[in-house]
């Protein structure tokens, strides 16, 4: 039998992400899916949008869900059904997709970034406390890389100050903290079927989910241009509807979602095993490398899989694998509150430590759910490789 070593000298590319390897595997299923669409001519507002929201509301523990055009949207439309605009503020992590950011920007209310725990990557809830103020009309943690933010703390620090939270899960569905499903701990849960998320669709979507029945309808009123009857408008909403194709695709890949996260898991374990057997646990060998850490109480889906890489490497080992065929990315580069269309909110570089520290030293390897055990073992080794080479060994 090879040893890891041996199998590692094999030189196949490795990608990031081949959305192609599980698209294969339920083509009939979903090509079914939708041609019965097709044939339906039901293609906005037909039932398997109801029966994906219904799926969604149940799976993470809340009363209703309401599907939306992307997760962008399904952020935008949760500040929007709590009437956030000019003259509040709302506290969002600097470490995360645009996104998360961009729709308090859009309502014209102020972004108050905040840090992130170094260790997770996921807003510091000692951060949000301290940036509360009179004006603080809501918070978005976001479940960074399919790990729970600290929902404990931070529902905690909201209702002592009677401050909504919307839980940004674009990352990770089917995530928990304590055993209890993201999106079901704050007021809103958003949710986004981008192809690259653990429920990636085939094209934009999102949803929304929450307990409360009135926002629930004042969120599918604003996702329907605020026109209820037919044109008669009581708001200015937007157009943003989940069409029923992707419904339907979604729906067969509900199927699978849970032995989707399994294999993420089972990617992550072996990494750690990998990275262990290479000397490479931060424990012992090289001191300069960091693997994600787990919050105990988060039950963690994965959508990637960081490592950091201080003293200025990171970019070194980017371009070395990127050599050697090995898809890697850095998310994110530049923190929010260093882009150029927030810098005119004022964030001096410096502002927020712990996120600048993270935006240059992290680095995201493949661990999507079709991952081959071979192509893991061929990540590691040539990461092990680099630091050999590059990298001082800890005494
Ligand atoms: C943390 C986060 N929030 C929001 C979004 C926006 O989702 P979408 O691309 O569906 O608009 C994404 C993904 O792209 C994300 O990663």
């Amino acid at each position: 039998m090879p040893n890891s070593h041996q199998q590692c000298s094999s030189n196949i590319p490795v990608p990031l992400l081949d959305v192609g390897r599980g698209n294969s595997v339920i083509r009939d299923e979903v090509l079914a899916a939708i041609a019965e669409v097709y044939d339906s001519g039901r293609f906005l507002h037909g039932p398997q949008v109801t029966d994906l929201e219904n799926y969604l509301a149940a799976r993470c523990h809340s009363k209703f869900a309401v599907g939306c055009a992307s997760g962008s949207d399904a952020l935008l439309l949760a500040l929007m059904a709590l009437d956030i605009g000019p003259g509040d503020e709302v506290i969002v992590p600097s470490f995360t997709f645009f996104a998360t950011a961009s729709c308090v920007s859009r309502l014209g209310a102020k972004i108050v970034f905040v840090d992130i725990d170094p260790r997770t990557y996921n807003i510091d809830p000692n951060a949000v406390e301290a940036a509360i103020t009179t004006r603080t009309r809501a918070i978005i943690p976001v479940h960074l890389f399919g790990q729970s933010a600290a929902l404990t703390e931070i529902v905690k620090i909201a209702s002592r100050n009677d401050i909504p939270v919307i839980e940004d899960a674009a990352q990770a569905i089917g995530a928990a903290y304590h055993g209890r499903p993201v999106c079901s701990w704050g007021q809103m849960g958003c949710i986004s079927f981008y192809p690259t998320k653990n429920l990636g669709g085939f094209g934009d979507g999102g949803m929304l989910t929450t307990d409360n029945e009135q926002l629930a309808d004042r969120l599918r009123l604003l996702a329907g241009h605020g026109m209820r009857p037919r044109y008669y408008h009581s708001e200015v909403g937007i157009n943003s509807r989940l069409d029923t194709f992707q419904a339907a695709g979604l729906l067969v890949k509900c199927r699978h979602l849970d032995h989707y996260t399994l294999a993420r898991q089972t990617n992550a374990q072996r990494y750690f095993e990998l990275f262990h057997e290479a000397g490479l646990d931060g424990a012992r060998g090289f001191d300069d490398l960091t693997l994600p850490y787990v919050d105990p109480a988060a039950f963690h889906v994965w959508n990637q899989f960081s490592l950091r890489i201080p003293f200025g490497r990171r970019d070194a080992l980017r371009t070395y694998l990127q050599q050697s065929q090995i898809g890697c990315e850095i998310y994110y580069p530049v923190p929010l509150h260093e882009q150029t269309c927030f810098r005119r909110l004022g964030y001096a570089t410096g502002s927020l430590p712990h996120t600048e520290a993270a935006a240059r030293e992290i680095l995201h390897l493949p661990i999507y759910p079709e991952m081959r055990p071979e192509e893991q073992t061929r990540v590691v080794s040539q990461v092990a490789s680099f630091f050999r080479a590059n990298c001082r060994a800890v005494a």
